[in-house]
């Protein structure tokens, strides 16, 4: 039988996914030095600081203040003594990093999008199923709203987001819609969003996902940068790792994780030269490998939590610094 977990309880509300496979890939080290950039709920947190012994740091980020306020209950529990807390953009980490002195940590994990403690409240705007303002913002002190994006974008503009970050095959009808709906007055909840969508694209009719699902997630990952963000991040990741430290990283939908995977598989390539060209002349130096094969939940883990479906994990290893690369250092 398994040993019971310790974890402390937080609040009820997020169910964490693939949370063994990840504190497992993170390999959690005595007295290590960790990076969770999006704390959430707290739930890969508790886990990772359960398997750390001796003195270990977690810096636990998040953009949403109400997660980071769960980040200082956890730190107030006697498992919680190494966490220190950080309300930021994990865009920002190359400055959290200079802000808290961390010069090189054994691991970061990022378990990428929402949680359910943001997806349930009415008021964030993240869902159709509550009647709420359009904000969807991590941050809701930073930054433009999903209603403002919406009442300003033009239908180039509205249509490109909707394509590019929804890949909704019914963006430019979509776009055309709000922009003649916003002459008579500016789109505010994200029911009448949702219904917007419904009229221009027609009712759910059998299908499994609900019509303005695509355009929500559109709204949400523009309105977050989330792209722009993950390419920051994990370049900074990558240069913060300790030889042997461990990146971990799980999406949701296919943009982050095409995002992900050619970051890892770019960062292990011996040679990056175009496939056309017969010479190698980059000199570049792989920093990554890449450890197994990406992980998706099992199937009794899609079925306790269906929210964990489209969940990928990737991980990567950081490798040693060549010689050369060290020689140059502790020269110059
Ligand atoms: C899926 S939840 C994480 C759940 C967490 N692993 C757990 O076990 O409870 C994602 C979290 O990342 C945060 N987040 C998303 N993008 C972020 C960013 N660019 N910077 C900081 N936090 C971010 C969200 O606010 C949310 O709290």
């Amino acid at each position: 039988m398994e040993p019971q977990s310790q974890v402390p309880s937080l609040p009820d509300g997020h169910v964490t996914v693939l949370l063994k496979e990840a504190v497992e890939a993170l390999n959690p080290k005595s007295g290590g030095t960790y990076i969770d950039g999006t704390f959430g709920g707290g739930g890969h947190s508790s886990m990772l600081l359960e398997r750390l012994t001796g003195n270990a740091s977690l810096y636990a980020i998040d953009a949403d203040p109400d997660a980071i306020a769960r980040a200082q209950q956890l730190a107030h529990l006697p498992l919680g003594s190494g966490v220190r807390p950080v309300h930021a953009n994990f865009r920002n980490l190359q400055q959290v990093a200079r802000d808290h002195e961390i010069a090189d940590v054994d691991g970061v994990l990022l378990d990428l999008g929402l949680s359910s403690f943001q997806l349930d409240r009415a008021e964030r705007g993240f869902a159709f199923r509550f009647d709420g303002p359009l904000d969807m913002r991590f941050d809701p002190t930073q930054g433009p709203s999903a209603a403002d994006l919406l009442n300003t974008l033009d239908t180039d503009g509205l249509a490109h987001l909707l394509w590019h970050y929804g890949e909704e095959s019914n963006s430019r009808r979509i776009a055309r819609e709000i922009i003649a709906r916003r002459e008579t007055a500016p789109i505010e909840t994200t029911t009448d969003l949702a219904a917007l969508v419904e009229r221009t694209v027609g009712g759910r009719r059998g299908k499994a996902i609900h019509p303005a699902t695509k355009t929500f997630q559109a709204l949400r990952i523009a309105v977050n940068d989330e792209l722009t963000a993950l390419g920051h991040v994990l370049a900074v990741a990558v240069a913060l790792l300790k030889p042997g430290g461990r990146l971990v990283v799980i999406a949701f939908h296919s943009l982050e994780d095409r995002l992900v995977k050619q970051f890892i598989a770019r960062e292990s390539a011996t040679c990056i030269c175009p496939p056309e060209q017969p010479v190698c002349t980059c000199d570049h130096t792989p920093r990554l490998r890449r450890i197994g094969k990406p992980v998706k939940p099992d199937p009794s883990e899609i079925s306790t939590n269906p929210r964990s479906r489209s969940a990928i994990m990737r991980i990567a290893e950081r490798l040693p610094v060549p010689e050369t690369t060290t020689m140059m250092r502790s020269t110059t």
